[in-house]
């Protein structure tokens, strides 16, 4: 029986991986340390913590003893790192929370690590990293997909930040031995995406009738994974790959972003043809006042310094036995049903009242 850790657990991916694990490890311990910060929203997780599946501790990964002592207490064997800021458009605005989650941040884990398993070699430990694939930079046209040897070059307070988390994760395994491996992966998307990133944010603006912000010429390149492909290839590096190892993990599916809003108003528009009830449900959409969801799409400035195309080569984890298996049309489809069916969860973040989640639960827990 394992004993996980899962900083960020609230978060997107984070709370899918709570999903996944407990549903394919229904025995194991989970444990979430989130501090809560705007991403993290305790009602993607409302069903493992009411069902006792996943303890929930509200803190922040700067601090170390916290994490320490937490990883005593627990037992745990296994932390796997999600905790960060994660939106490029955020670390523009005000990189410096960035640098303190993203640097220091994971730096205090593997602190906290360091003081609670004093042995690593004398037992089954492992300190997962997730990261981006936003460290390599921007592709040319005619480039190769990043492998994991790609020397590094991030382009954004952001992906600066993983970079320089993932180094220091490297120099805790290669100085200390701390038993560490990485992951790089490309854009996710699935159900619990907070709607600030491009596919939940362009669905909910649809079932709301607001525009769809394409910036620039849209033409920029992403290589898109469904959240549940990203858990599996996490769940495989945990089981199979040896400490001091990094993987790329991508979707095999890349699309330029214009293309992509292009195919969810599209499958959007379908779900609202096949099922005329969805008019009354959403009235303010695009469909229900009967436009196509494309006439929502308007191109906006373009992020400064946005990196032009990212796209993964795989084969290094393809030897673990890893390929993403959804297609990207089946994924939004699935993606923009579970929009369609979890209003109340999307809601909830468009009024705020999902802040005040864990305190109407929990009343009298430490806010
Ligand atoms: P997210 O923003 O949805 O969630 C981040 C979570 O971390 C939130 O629950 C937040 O409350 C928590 N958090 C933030 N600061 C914290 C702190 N100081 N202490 C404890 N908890 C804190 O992010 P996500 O999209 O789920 O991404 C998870 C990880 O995957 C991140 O490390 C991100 O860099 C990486 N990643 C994400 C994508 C993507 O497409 N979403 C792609 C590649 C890599
Ligand atoms: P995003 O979801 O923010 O992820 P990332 O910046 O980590 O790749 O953005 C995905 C792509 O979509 C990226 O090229 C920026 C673009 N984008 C838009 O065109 N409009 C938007 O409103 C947003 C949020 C992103």
């Amino acid at each position: 029986m394992k004993r996980l850790l899962v900083t960020g657990g609230a978060g997107f991916i984070g709370a899918n991986f709570c999903h996944y694990w407990s549903a394919t490890y229904p025995a194991h311990r989970l444990v979430v340390l989130d501090a809560l910060t705007y991403a993290g929203n305790l009602a993607s997780l409302d069903e493992l913590i009411r069902s006792q599946r996943v303890r929930f501790v509200h803190g922040d990964i700067c601090d170390r003893d916290l994490a320490a002592s937490l990883i005593r207490e627990e037992r745990i064997g296994t932390v796997v790192n999600f905790a960060a800021e994660s939106h490029v458009d955020r670390s523009i605005e005000d990189p410096q929370s960035f640098l303190r989650t993203n640097i220091m941040g994971t730096h205090a884990l593997l602190e906290a690590v360091r003081a609670a398993w004093p042995h690593p070699a004398d037992g089954d430990y492992r300190f997962h990293h997730v990261s981006t694939d936003e460290v390599y930079g921007s592709l040319g046209p005619a480039d190769s997909p990043f492998t994991e040897s790609t020397p590094y070059a991030p382009n954004s307070p952001y992906s600066a930040s993983k970079a320089a988390a993932d180094h220091v994760v490297r120099a805790y395994a290669h100085t200390y031995g701390t038993p560490c491996t990485i992951s790089n992966c490309s854009n996710n998307y699935g159900p619990y995406q907070f709607p600030e990133k491009l596919l939940p944010l362009c669905i909910v603006n649809i079932l709301e009738g607001r525009p769809l912000p394409i910036y620039g010429d849209g033409l920029q390149i992403r290589d898109w994974l469904h959240v549940d492909d990203h858990c599996r290839a996490i769940d495989l590096i945990l089981r199979a790959s040896p400490a001091a190892e990094t993987w790329n993990v991508g979707g095999g599916s890349t699309e330029p972003n214009i293309r992509v809003v292009e195919t969810v108003c599209d499958l959007v528009d379908e779900e609202f043809r096949q099922r005329p009830e969805l008019k009354t449900r959403y009235p303010r959409s695009a469909p229900a006042q009967s436009h196509p969801s494309r006439t929502l799409m308007q191109h906006v400035r373009d992020r400064p310094g946005h990196d032009r195309r990212y796209a993964v080569d795989g084969a290094k984890i393809a030897q673990l036995g890893f390929t993403a298996t959804t297609t990207l049309r089946a994924g939004l489809a699935a993606t923009v049903r579970w929009y369609l069916e979890n209003e109340q969860w999307w809601r909830a973040i468009v009024t705020g009242e999902y802040r005040g989640w864990y305190a109407r639960q929990y009343p009298g827990a430490r806010a």
